[in-house]
């Protein structure tokens, strides 16, 4: 029997890798721009680690982690725990106090896979770790926008507080107290939560839920006077960047860790999965974790979503590129010649692509054309006899002869310099 990939774990083909390292080559120069530098973490994590920041309570932490219960590790299922963790273990604010970190990788959840949600999946992840500055989440807001943007994505932004431990707690037991009342118009999901995780119940998707919840107590109205105040300045300095955003009060977050500010990006182009990035505020995670009592912001984009979007905007672009700048056509008997020249030209930084198969010209021009080479060289035993070969470019269908004269490493100098005058 054929052995097939594990649901929810996708494989991602080279016609499609090209859009993906696009991607993330301009995340990673849009986060150099902002000052943020690249930090890799391992993929397991010890348990305890998730279930002390994502909070055991919650879907990730309940039903979705792979764990090796054995061992006590876990697969993460997100980065920023992970990052918390690296930075307390490294010490790193003690030589930098504001630390401004980026990882781009692999994250894990058993969740039910559908169009845009897997069980693998890719995220861009930045964080802003030790200022609480409301400025600095308007800058890292803006820095999220700033990538779709230059991806030239259409998504909104929803923004909301949640408060801190001063305001939070009399919030919930408001909350608890009115959701006690509707218990039996709440889906089976969110009468459980309402005593697990109440705040949850704001965020559910179920329409009797969402109605129910309408006339709930709002966070916004119930945040302390140092929150209020550094929301209305983070909603000011989003302003003046001119980052256009709407306030949603039932926007929660699926994580236990956020304080203050939360905000998503969506779209409505990808069908039940609408964020394609987002992110908020953690004050107290740092110290909660062992360490020192700093803040941070941070946000995750799913790189997949992010794939999709482009994928529907434009199908063929990722297929448009060249991916040889020159197929060598070997006719005969002059295949170790045609080898040593493409050797040449790779180490003139040229692609050069060679077909050891000795097939027609017909044939091998066909691959070229295929592999969407810019120029086919010929070198058959009558043009080696001549020494002269024959160039053809793959765009216009022109041929002009190639001079075989002076050394393999010359004559790949002379292609090389030959391509570089082409336009693009
Ligand atoms: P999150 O909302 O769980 O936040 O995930 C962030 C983004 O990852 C989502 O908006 C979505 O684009 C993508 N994503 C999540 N789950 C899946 C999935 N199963 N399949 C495909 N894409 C998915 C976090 O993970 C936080 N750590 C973000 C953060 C960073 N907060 C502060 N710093």
């Amino acid at each position: 029997m054929k052995i097939q990939a594990i649901n929810g774990f996708k494989d991602i083909l080279p016609d499609n890798a090209g859009l993906w390292r696009r991607v993330e080559q301009l995340a990673r120069n849009i986060f150099d721009r902002f000052g943020l530098r690249e930090i890799r973490m391992p993929i397991l994590e010890k348990t305890e680690l998730f279930t002390r920041s994502i909070g055991a309570a919650t879907d990730v932490v309940e039903k979705e982690m792979y764990t090796f219960a054995d061992k006590g590790i876990t697969m993460r299922p997100e980065a920023t725990a992970s990052i918390m963790r690296a930075f307390i273990e490294h010490g790193l604010h003690v030589r930098q106090p504001v630390q401004r970190l980026y990882t781009i990788g692999p994250m894990f959840r058993h969740e039910r896979p559908q169009k845009g949600r897997l069980r693998q999946f890719h995220q861009l992840n930045a964080e802003v770790i030790g200022a609480a500055e409301p400025h600095v989440d308007a800058e890292l807001i803006a820095m999220g926008r700033m990538l779709l943007d230059e991806l030239d994505l259409q998504a909104s932004l929803e923004l909301n507080s949640l408060g801190c431990p001063a305001c939070r707690p009399p919030f919930k037991t408001d909350l608890i107290h009115y959701l006690e009342q509707r218990l039996e118009g709440l889906c089976s999901d969110c009468q459980r939560r309402t005593h697990t995780n109440p705040m949850r119940v704001l965020d559910c998707k179920k329409t009797s839920c969402r109605q129910l919840v309408l006339e709930a107590p709002s966070m916004l109205t119930a945040l302390c006077a140092d929150c209020d105040e550094h929301f209305q300045a983070v909603q000011g300095a989003l302003r003046n960047l001119d980052i256009t955003f709407r306030l949603n009060p039932f926007m929660v977050r699926g994580l236990d860790y956020y304080t203050r500010t939360t905000f998503e990006f969506l779209t409505t182009d990808l069908g039940a999965q609408a964020a394609v990035g987002a992110g908020g505020r953690y004050d107290g995670l740092i110290e909660q974790l062992g360490g020192p009592s700093l803040g941070g912001i941070g946000f995750a984009m799913g790189l997949e979503r992010l794939v999709l979007l482009l994928e529907q905007r434009d199908h063929s672009e990722h297929l448009g590129a060249d991916t040889t700048d020159f197929a060598l056509v070997s006719l005969g008997t002059t295949i170790d010649a045609v080898s040593l020249l493409a050797h040449h030209l790779r180490r003139q930084g040229c692609r050069a692509a060679i077909d050891y198969s000795g097939r027609s010209l017909k044939a091998q021009l066909k691959q070229a054309d295929r592999a969407r080479a810019r120029f086919a060289l010929i070198i058959g035993d009558d043009e080696w006899t001549r020494g002269e070969a024959v160039l053809r470019n793959m765009r216009t269908q022109q041929q002009q002869p190639f001079p075989l004269s002076g050394s393999p490493e010359q004559q790949s100098q002379r292609l090389a310099e030959l391509l570089r005058s082409q336009p693009d």
